[in-house]
């Protein structure tokens, strides 16, 4: 390992909690799904064991039709809101009896974490063995995606919640909003007691994400009546991207294993409708790129960010479209005074590279399209990707986000949110083995 790959390893390892890691401390003191995620990857390439256990842990959370939460609040820790007090996971019949959490969920990234274990461990007979004492679970997940999240049958999921996106307040969000009038609810923030208020969400913006959760709680996270009624109701490129790559890893993984040719068949069926949809229905010509549908108003919306080009890292785009996708990405995203990649589109107006996914470059979005970008053989840009990675946190730390304005970074204060974050450390672990 190198300096940097052992400073990486020590933020894990503060970080850990007994059978789980935090995101950071004070700001994020639970387990959070995609973050476990990201994080086990790291895990796995010093404490194989505890990344197994990181994984355990999350499953152990899962609900009985195969939803996992996108937080498992752990302990009863006061300096995170909305705790679990206030989401309620026992209103839904079939949540878990044994661990509190939210009632909704975060990108669906085990299948692919699975398979990137798979290739990092150095005893693959016994990590098969592994992935097949959990595997189901992970299917059966995606199975709770399809039958419950689909209501048109098209093959792409919805979300009803930004939180759910990953992305948490990007501008995209702005035009649904707009259509929203929730009340001032009045609460107590703690994540601008840890971080700078400039780099969080706004209180207004805070109302927005109660009054979706309050809309799902009167009818108790069910799913068909939150189709009905919630006001926010997207299909995510960034969000199935990440199932249809999980799809892909799981048909590579049962096939590792052996049997299993009807889960195979399913989620062979599965990509096919998901990849037509997802190429018929997001790609806007208008942009160069994905972008998100709003399944509420029937339209797309049509903003550029780092998600949109997530799709390369799931093998969606044929190779034109892929070119098409790069040079949009270089022309908006990719000049010479930006680090690469900022999570919203530079030059528009809504762009503000200070805060949160209003435009920072985050750690797990570059991992994806230095991925996605290895995979369509546009390595030089890839490379770019990475030591730009590399480069901001040399030159920061394990930040939580980054601004994406390169002059910022003269005086190593250009990261922001919380410090010594999992993810950054994990995913910056598995970019310098490659
Ligand atoms: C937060 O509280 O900002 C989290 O990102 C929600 O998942």
């Amino acid at each position: 390992m190198t300096a940097l790959q052992e400073k990486a390893k020590d933020v894990l390892i503060n970080n850990w909690r007994e059978k789980f890691t935090i995101p950071c401390a004070n700001l994020y003191p639970f387990q959070w799904k995609w973050d476990s995620g990201f994080i086990a990857i790291g895990l796995s390439y010093f404490d194989i064991e505890k990344a197994k256990i990181e994984l355990n842990t999350l499953l152990d959370a899962q609900w009985g039709n195969g939803f996992i939460p996108h937080i498992v609040f752990h302990t009863d820790n006061d300096s995170y809101f909305p705790g679990a007090k206030f989401h309620r996971s026992d209103l839904h019949p079939l949540a878990s009896k044994t661990h509190k959490s939210t009632g909704m969920t975060q990108p669906p990234v085990l299948g692919f974490v699975l398979e990137k274990m798979y290739q990092i461990a150095a005893n693959k007979n016994e990590f098969l063995s592994y992935i097949e004492s959990v595997i189901d679970k992970v299917y059966f997940n995606h199975e709770y995606f399809y039958n419950n999240r689909d209501p048109k049958n098209e093959g792409l999921v919805y979300i009803y919640h930004n939180w759910e996106s990953g992305t948490d307040n990007s501008p995209i969000w702005d035009d649904i909003w707009e259509t929203m009038n929730p009340p001032e609810y009045e609460f107590e923030r703690r994540d601008t007691t840890h971080v700078d208020a400039s780099e969080r969400p706004s209180k207004r913006e805070y109302d927005h994400y109660l009054h979706i959760i309050e809309i799902a709680k009167k009818h108790n996270y069910d799913d068909v009546k939150i189709a009905k009624h919630s006001p926010f109701l997207i299909q995510d490129p960034l969000f199935n991207a990440m199932l249809i790559k999980s799809n892909e890893s799981l048909i590579n993984l049962y096939k590792l294993i052996g049997n299993n040719l009807a889960k195979i068949q399913q989620l062979e069926n599965w990509q096919v409708k998901a990849k037509n949809s997802f190429n018929a229905k997001l790609f806007d010509e208008n942009i160069g790129a994905y972008s998100h549908y709003d399944l509420r108003n029937e339209k797309l919306l049509p903003y550029l960010s780092s998600s949109s080009f997530s799709p390369i890292f799931a093998n969606i785009p044929d190779q034109n479209r892929a070119n098409q996708m790069v040079e949009t990405m270089l022309q908006k995203f990719g000049n010479e005074n930006q680090y690469l990649c900022a999570s919203f589109d530079p030059t528009h107006q809504r762009f503000n590279p200070k805060k949160y996914w209003r435009g920072p470059v985050w750690i797990n979005l570059n991992w994806i399209l230095y991925n996605g970008l290895k995979n369509y053989e546009f390595d030089a840009i890839a490379q770019r990707v990475k030591s730009d990675t590399i480069a901001i946190i040399e030159k920061n730390g394990f930040y939580e986000y980054f601004d994406s304005r390169k002059e910022k970074h003269e005086t190593g204060a250009a990261g922001y949110g919380g410090n010594d974050f999992s993810w950054s450390a994990a995913l910056l672990i598995d970019m310098l083995e490659n």
